[in-house]
């Protein structure tokens, strides 16, 4: 039995209370422990071993006397270094008999805590592990030294685990570059891809070419969506008054490298070519296919010099950078400038190349052979797969998985990084609740549901998904804050994603854990986003009983939830959610988050209709787009409404007037039509013009009974939804519900009839 607190003492971690209720399931211990990424083999024992601040370690081998350094400065402790394996309270040692390189055995018991690995890797992961159980700990006074008996024996599942950083559209200091890496290597990450070169600046000496950073490293405005959208897009000498931007100079750059590798992780820098190079081009003006600054990002294919600056460039970033993979870019090139260049031309017919993206092909070929040389490898955006793979090519998949998937198949290794899933410059939480960002809507939580290996693999193909990465690219982040903020928790997502096995991921347990990390890292002085307190109501319709089933979840653990049904704003007598309910016909759905007595700010609110139209047949005389199909002809009467994306499956996308008609069966008595739509103007997103909802009886002869016209600006930036409603009194079978296309895209989810 414990013995070592006493129970009068208030602060009793949950841990200890699952001990003592010997009913726990390991499963429920095991979340008690509270680390991230979750290992991937736990027994929990019944016990607890006491550690105290002046506790010795004991390390077998030179290679890890950092990890006692890094036990001692981390915990800002007394340990000090046993000589005697014997009297050790912790032994870290070498074990030849552990498999993963990567992996390691941690076994606390009566004797104490002991970690073994094959490597001083695995071993620096069995002491983050130990970190991560003092430092949930440490926030609980009475009990700081107290550790479960526990055995555990991990290894990741993927090989790559990595965070990208952009650091050209904003420039980030070595400081905090470095403390992106620290914080990655605690969640276990062992890469970090430097995304280093990009319009925004040039970021990295190279002695051959000043110009990159005497000039193309700078810009006279900070913002650079102010610079690139609405600015000139033009750089300025170094040392120019109030100029912005920065780069890494080699001794930086070596000093970042060696400070990842003392933490396990690989850099790998990103040179992008042949497009987002406009800062090379302006610099060296004669590498593009006109000759002059400002005119492509791309660099000419057709011109020798071309392969000359990559080669000079990249002798200087081998010679710095010892990772086996160097990153080339490859994405989002223009090929305009290409198709009118005499050279580039010349470079397609002498090299028998069909196209433009065989000419960009051509180019990564070429690059590929150049740091061949180098016994380098090429890693590239999912873009180097057009025109033809280079051979030994690895694949960045960021445009969705079909590149990651095809290269795969071709055998060709992959690295996942899907926007949908693992770009962590999109939304978190409602766009109306937090700052500006680039569109897109990633929760931590839907990051936490990627698997890194797609279904459509063979076990044979899947083995060329060397893992997953999440990216963060900062044309809205201009400074740490901000970029921590967007970084956490979903970092932490992306960490048990690329570690554990999907089978030892559990959802509330995650939640439970991550709602316990971001107090410690708020502790570390972390700017981390608090979640969300958005209510997620979740609708089923039962089409035979003909009502609705709801559940109502958050993205926090556990919360107070209390909910009204009749239109009214949550109270705290309002009753508490405990379980799915049911609500017939029409009903507003609202809930929130309690602390006590008091409300959150942010109500939740759910329109949700049994409403005529539900399971009734539409008919399109313009179809919806082939992207955004949702439910097909079903989506309009299943009573399925949409969330704040329109990428839920519920919204349904034209790029033409909806003209659609719903048959209701027999002539029956009609009072009310409601249609909902959303607009988002940055992806090309509208209102419609207006909508006319007309009746008949016999689907030949329409009569209108409705014409509303949109009221909301479409010039406007912001996020919209807006129901296009009226009531009147009628009798009819057929509804046709008519919406003229605005600009772009028109979104529908729902067509409410009464
Ligand atoms: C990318 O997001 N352009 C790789």
């Amino acid at each position: 039995m414990y013995k070592l607190i006493s129970m009068k003492k208030k602060i009793i971690p949950a841990v200890i209370i699952a001990a003592l209720f010997s009913s726990c399931s390991n499963k429920e211990m095991v979340k008690e422990l509270q680390l991230i990424p979750m290992p991937n083999s736990i027994e929990m024992g019944t016990n607890y071993y006491n550690l105290n601040s002046n506790a010795s370690i004991y390390i077998d081998n030179i290679e890890l006397k950092p990890l006692l350094e890094l036990l001692q400065l981390r915990e800002n402790t007394n340990f000090t270094e046993a000589t005697q394996k014997s009297s050790a309270a912790v032994i870290i040692e070498i074990d030849s008999n552990i498999k993963s390189s990567e992996g390691y055995h941690l076994s606390i018991s009566e004797s104490g805590v002991e970690i073994k690995a094959k490597s001083a890797h695995g071993a620096f992961y069995g002491v983050q592990t130990l970190i991560q159980m003092l430092e949930d700990n440490r926030l609980k006074e009475d009990i700081k030294w107290t550790l479960p008996y526990v055995t555990i024996d991990d290894a990741p599942k993927y090989s790559y685990r990595g965070l990208h950083f952009d650091v050209s559209r904003h420039f980030f200091s070595v400081d905090f570059v470095k403390k992106c890496i620290d914080l990655s290597a605690q969640y276990k990450l062992n890469t970090f891809h430097w995304h280093i070169t990009d319009a925004g600046g040039w970021r990295i000496e190279i002695k051959k070419y000043p110009r990159l950073t005497s000039f193309a490293a700078w810009r006279g405005e900070k913002d650079y969506m102010k610079w690139w959208a609405e600015g000139d897009r033009t750089y300025v000498e170094e040392g120019t008054p109030g100029a912005y931007g920065g780069y890494y100079t080699q001794e930086e750059v070596a000093d970042i490298v060696k400070y990842a590798a003392s933490k396990y992780i690989t850099v790998i820098p990103e040179i992008e070519l042949p497009g987002h190079s406009d800062e090379v081009l302006a610099a060296y003006p004669e590498l593009s296919c006109v000759g002059k600054p400002y005119k492509s990002g791309e660099f000419c294919v057709g011109n020798e010099a071309s392969f000359e600056f990559i080669e000079g460039v990249m002798e200087e970033v081998v010679a710095l950078f010892p990772s086996t993979y160097i990153h080339i870019g490859g994405d989002e090139a223009s090929k305009e400038s290409w198709k009118k260049c005499a050279k580039c031309q010349k470079r397609m017919r002498q090299n028998g190349l069909k196209s433009e993206d065989e000419l960009q092909s051509y180019m990564i070929s070429r690059a590929s052979d150049i740091l061949a040389k180098h016994d380098r490898k090429l890693l590239g955006w999912d873009e180097i797969l057009e025109g033809g793979l280079a051979e030994d090519a690895t694949v960045m998949s960021w445009r969705g998985e079909s590149g990651g998937i095809t290269a795969a198949k071709a055998g060709h290794y992959v690295v996942m990084t899907p926007g949908s899933h693992l770009y962590l410059d999109s939304y978190q939480a409602d766009p109306a609740t937090q700052p500006l960002t680039i569109g897109g809507f990633t929760p931590y939580l839907k990051t936490y549901d990627y698997n890194p290996t797609p279904a459509q693999l063979t076990d044979e193909e899947a083995k060329y998904i060397l893992g997953a990465q999440a990216n963060v690219w900062t044309e809205y982040m201009q400074d740490e804050d901000r970029v921590e903020y967007m970084l956490f928790p979903r970092l932490l997502s992306l960490a048990e994603v690329a570690w554990t096995n999907p089978e030892n991921k559990d959802v509330e347990s995650f939640k439970f854990r991550v709602s316990q990390h971001i107090p410690i890292l708020q502790g570390k002085g972390i700017n981390t986003f608090t979640l969300s307190d958005n209510i997620d109501i979740t609708p089923t319709v039962d089409y035979e009983k003909k009502e609705i089933r709801v559940v109502l979840s958050s993205e926090k653990y556990q919360p107070t939830i209390r909910f009204t049904t009749d239109g009214s704003t949550p109270t705290k007598e309002s009753p508490i959610y405990i379980g799915e309910f049911i609500v017939k016909d029409s009903t507003k759905v609202q809930a929130a988050i309690f602390r006590g007595d008091t409300v959150s700010n942010i109500i939740s609110k759910s329109q949700l209709d049994y409403h005529k139209a539900i399971g009734k047949k539409v008919t399109y005389k313009n179809i919806y787009n082939s992207g955004y199909a949702a439910q097909k002809e079903a989506n309009f009467t299943d009573g399925y409404k949409g969330g704040l994306s329109y990428h839920d499956g519920k919204w349904q996308g034209f790029l033409r007037d909806i003209d659609v008609t719903i048959d209701m069966g027999e002539v029956m008595p009609l009072s009310y039509v409601s249609g909902r739509f959303m607009q988002l103007t940055g992806p090309g997103v509208y209102m419609p013009n207006f909508v006319k909802v007309s009746i008949s009886d016999d689907n030949k002869e329409f009569r209108e009974v409705l014409h509303i016209v949109n009221d909301i600006p479409t010039d406007s930036k912001e996020l919209y939804f807006k129901e296009f409603t009226g009531r009147f009194n009628e009798s009819a079978r057929y509804i046709r519900f008519y919406a003229e296309k605005h600009n772009g895209f028109l979104f529908l989810d729902e067509i409410v009839v009464y």
